[in-house]
């Protein structure tokens, strides 16, 4: 069985990301953390840094440029970038709504409103606004069963979702007002 790795490339950074001198001073203590010679098991810290600094999303590029820091191949970057959904390998929205799919959200209607999302910003899963103000992605376990339906935007949860409360989200982000509590 082969496996064949999709990263979209349809959007590039136009010049190769370096990090600033303070950032870069923080990779390396991160990466002085591992023993010799293990520096890939900073991957992921060091791909949330590179998020951080280059616009919220890991081009080729960013990730090329964290395998060259990390003296690994580019394959094993884009393998753990491409593993979790926590990573974006697309340009993003402002706001990203990552919306449970596993099974308890499943049983209390996250399909549903996963659909009343889509309908609701006129986009599929994975795809962003064409205001660039939200992405839709889902999700599997938030660790949030007991509350579902539920998404993540950011560092917040929004739980027990309803039609209602999808409406009252969004009007609340497009307006800025991200401290919302529902
Ligand atoms: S199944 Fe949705 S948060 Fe756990």
């Amino acid at each position: 069985m082969s496996s064949q790795i999709h990263i979209p490339i349809s959007e590039r950074h136009s010049e190769k990301p370096v990090f600033s001198p303070e950032k870069m001073a923080e990779v390396q203590r991160v990466i002085s953390e591992y023993p010799e010679g293990k520096s890939k098991s900073a991957v992921i810290r060091i791909l949330h840094f590179a998020e951080d600094e280059f616009g919220g999303w890991l081009s080729i590029e960013t990730m090329d440029y964290v395998a060259e820091i990390l003296n690994i191949e580019p394959i094993e970057v884009y393998e753990v970038a491409t593993f979790y959904t926590m990573f974006n390998v697309e340009p993003i929205g402002k706001y990203v709504f990552e919306v449970c799919r596993t099974g308890p959200c499943m049983l209390v209607g996250s399909d549903n409103i996963i659909e009343y999302i889509e309908n609701k910003l006129d986009v599929k899963v994975g795809e962003t606004t064409k205001d660039k103000m939200f992405t839709l992605k889902t999700a599997e376990c938030l660790g949030a069963c007991g509350y579902g339906p539920m998404l993540q935007c950011g560092k917040k949860y929004h739980e027990h979702l309803t039609k209602e409360k999808v409406d009252t989200l969004i009007d609340a982000y497009r307006a800025g007002n991200t401290n919302i509590e529902i």
